[in-house]
């Protein structure tokens, strides 16, 4: 299933993402915001990294492709979906540099929360955030998610400790 936000679609993950992939999953710059990132993806690890998202039944994945070229810009999604619960983890990743900053995560993100609300029947949605990525951290309160713990220097960025903040989401909290 397609879904259309403007400039931007989110589709399932294709074998011709892996490009796309490629340049941006191996960014140190993209992955120092990043809680729990990896580089040194090789084609072949993003071939298969493309095939369990495509397959996953506990995800809601979708790729952000620019409608103009088909080109994969990052990647949105609710893993861990629980259904008796109500509860699933989301996260975003804009690899595209050139698409920061212009309200496209912001577009993302509230689509994804409203399709979580609405769609999924979801109760709490829940993320984590290194207390380092500001622009991150302020579109996720802009939204309504609230603080609700830290995991204090979890994470080792640049050659230093990093906290991450665990933040969630109710519905009736949700201010799209
Ligand atoms: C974080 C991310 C999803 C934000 O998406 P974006 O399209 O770049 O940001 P937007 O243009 O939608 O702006 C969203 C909000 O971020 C904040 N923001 C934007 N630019 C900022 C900056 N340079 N510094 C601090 N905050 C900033 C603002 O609160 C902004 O909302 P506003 O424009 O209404 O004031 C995206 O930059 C990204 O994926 N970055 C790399 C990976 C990452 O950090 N993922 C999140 C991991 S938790």
């Amino acid at each position: 299933m397609h879904h259309d936000l403007g400039e931007i679609l989110l589709r399932k993950p294709e074998p011709h993402d892996v490009e796309a992939l490629y340049a941006w999953k191996n960014d140190p710059e993209v992955g120092n915001l990043l809680v729990g990132f990896t580089t040194g993806y090789t084609r072949a690890d993003l071939s298969k990294w493309v095939d369990f998202h495509r397959a996953a039944a506990d995800e809601a994945f979708f790729m952000i492709v620019r409608k103009v070229d088909d080109r994969a810009i990052g990647h949105v999604a609710f893993y861990q979906l629980n259904h008796r619960l109500g509860t699933g983890d989301f996260a975003i990743l804009l690899g595209d540099k050139a698409a920061w900053g212009k309200g496209i995560g912001r577009a993302c993100t509230r689509y994804l929360c409203a399709y979580g609300f609405e769609q999924l029947n979801l109760r709490r949605i829940t993320l984590g955030v290194l207390a380092t990525n500001d622009r991150a951290h302020k579109l996720y309160q802009s939204l309504g998610f609230v603080e609700e713990g830290r995991l204090r220097k979890a994470q080792l960025k640049q050659g230093a400790f990093v906290d991450v903040i665990l933040m969630s989401l109710f519905r009736e909290e949700f201010t799209p």
